[in-house]
């Protein structure tokens, strides 16, 4: 019961500030990207991984691939996809993009770089559970700061209760025909949302939250840069 792997590359990384696409800034001397690809790679979970990243990319994402391929026996194979201009188009290309026989999805995010191999097998096992009753699954982890709503003027006005609120992350794991469903109503009606689980709330379908380590961070800014290699050096990597 091994699932499907997509990997959503395909950004600029605009708030990194850098010129490069950030998932290709070197991280302990290997770009971002081969972390995650790393990863991936080591879960015994996958059966397969699609990469969805820029034309522009496509060369430096490419020498990613193919250097990160052979270091395993049994390694899923990993393929290049053409990415769209937000993260859902890349999504829904890459949903597109899965093997015909294809069932269940993770969505994974690039720069999530520091996402354990044990972390993916988790939202593999819980995807697959999550299924049988049609929901879906995300990495996630409760909030340690006070959130806050603040309105254009700078002034608070309101301070939701803490206990619920959870930092969606990824891996976002779904079942292949109905998050291409979703999707698909999504262009239809004009939807646009910042990650997969949004689509099915606004379907009614339900998604469970797996609690996920503090160190699966997304890496967006500068900053992130610095934490992340502090934790690969204290990882020994
Ligand atoms: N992503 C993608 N296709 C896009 C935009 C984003 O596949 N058109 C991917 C990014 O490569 C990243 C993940 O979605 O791995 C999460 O997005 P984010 O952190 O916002 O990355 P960027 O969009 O690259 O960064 P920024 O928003 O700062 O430009
Ligand atoms: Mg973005």
């Amino acid at each position: 019961s091994l699932v499907h792997l997509l990997i959503a590359a395909a950004g600029s990384g605009r708030r990194m500030g850098a010129a490069t696409n950030k998932l290709l800034l070197p991280l302990a001397g290997r770009p971002v990207l081969a972390w995650t690809l790393d990863a991936a790679l080591a879960c015994g979970a996958i059966r397969w991984i699609g990469v969805m990243g820029r034309p522009e990319d496509e060369a430096a994402i490419g020498a990613i691939l193919a250097a990160a391929a052979p270091r395993r026996s049994l390694a899923p194979p990993v393929a290049w996809i053409l990415g769209g201009d937000t993260r859902q188009e890349s999504v829904r290309r890459g949903l597109e993009a899965l093997p015909a026989d294809a069932e269940a999805v993770l969505i994974h995010d690039g720069a999530r770089c520091l996402a354990e191999p044990d972390l993916l097998e988790r939202c593999a096992t819980a995807l697959k559970e999550a299924m049988a009753e049609g929901a879906g699954i995300i990495a996630a982890t409760p909030v340690t700061d006070t959130i806050k709503q603040v309105d254009g003027r700078g002034l608070i006005t309101g301070t939701p209760e803490r206990s619920g609120l959870w930092a969606a992350q990824t891996p976002q794991g779904f079942g292949v025909a109905q998050l291409r469903e979703a999707h698909g109503r999504a262009e239809r009606e004009g939807w646009s949302v910042t990650d997969d689980a949004a689509l099915y709330e606004r379907l009614g379908l339900p998604v469970r939250v797996l609690e996920a380590p503090p160190s699966n961070i997304k890496l967006t800014t500068r900053f992130d840069l610095t934490i992340a290699s502090a934790v690969l050096a204290a990882r020994g990597a």
